[in-house]
């Protein structure tokens, strides 16, 4: 028997649909995962913990350029990094960047080092420790602290 394209695609239909039938009587319907229990939600914070504990030695340490300077130096307790303003426009490299980006230009720039591979260990390690540091703080991206209005002078010469 000679089968037209439409008797065709019957066939084709009823067995695919015969062959899921078939899997699904053998298996039975997918299951959610269970919730996570209490060690294993212990087990992933421990992970985040491990990765921010790494990001700080990181941020202290000089290894990651060559003139001696360490994150810290200038952004002690990742001040001033505001990891909560990005993804922003950046003027002094003139496009929309991430958080890791601006982590490179200070890695090479102040630090005179090599820029980490964006996917690196390092780099989530160095991010984790600059969010964890902001932790609580709200999200804003593209907000430019540095345009905030000028801090009132309260003391100095001609202030009591
Ligand atoms: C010698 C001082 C110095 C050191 C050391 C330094 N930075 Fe910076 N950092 C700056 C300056 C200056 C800027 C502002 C640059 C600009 O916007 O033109 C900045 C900006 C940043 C910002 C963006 C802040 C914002 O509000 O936009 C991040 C994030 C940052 N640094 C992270 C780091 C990290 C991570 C390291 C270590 C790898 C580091 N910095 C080391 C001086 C430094």
């Amino acid at each position: 028997m000679k089968l037209n394209t439409k008797s065709r695609f019957i066939a084709f239909t009823t067995a695919a649909v015969a062959v899921t039938s078939l899997g699904l009587f053998v298996t039975g319907p997918a299951e959610a995962r269970k919730p996570f229990t209490q060690d294993e939600l212990a087990a992933q914070y421990k992970e985040l913990l491990d990765t921010v504990k790494q990001g700080d030695e990181l941020w202290h340490s000089a290894k990651l350029g060559k003139n001696g300077l360490a994150c810290a130096n200038c952004h002690p307790d990742a001040a001033a990094a505001n990891p909560h303003t990005f993804p922003k426009f950046q003027p002094n490299l003139g496009q929309v960047i991430p958080l890791r980006d601006m982590i490179n230009w200070c890695i090479q720039v102040p630090l005179e080092g090599q820029a980490l591979d964006a996917n690196s260990r390092e780099m989530k390690a160095l991010e984790a420790y600059a969010f964890y540091m902001h932790r609580g703080f709200k999200l804003k991206p593209g907000e430019n602290t540095r345009q905030h209005p000028p801090v009132e002078v309260r003391s100095g010469p001609g202030y009591p």
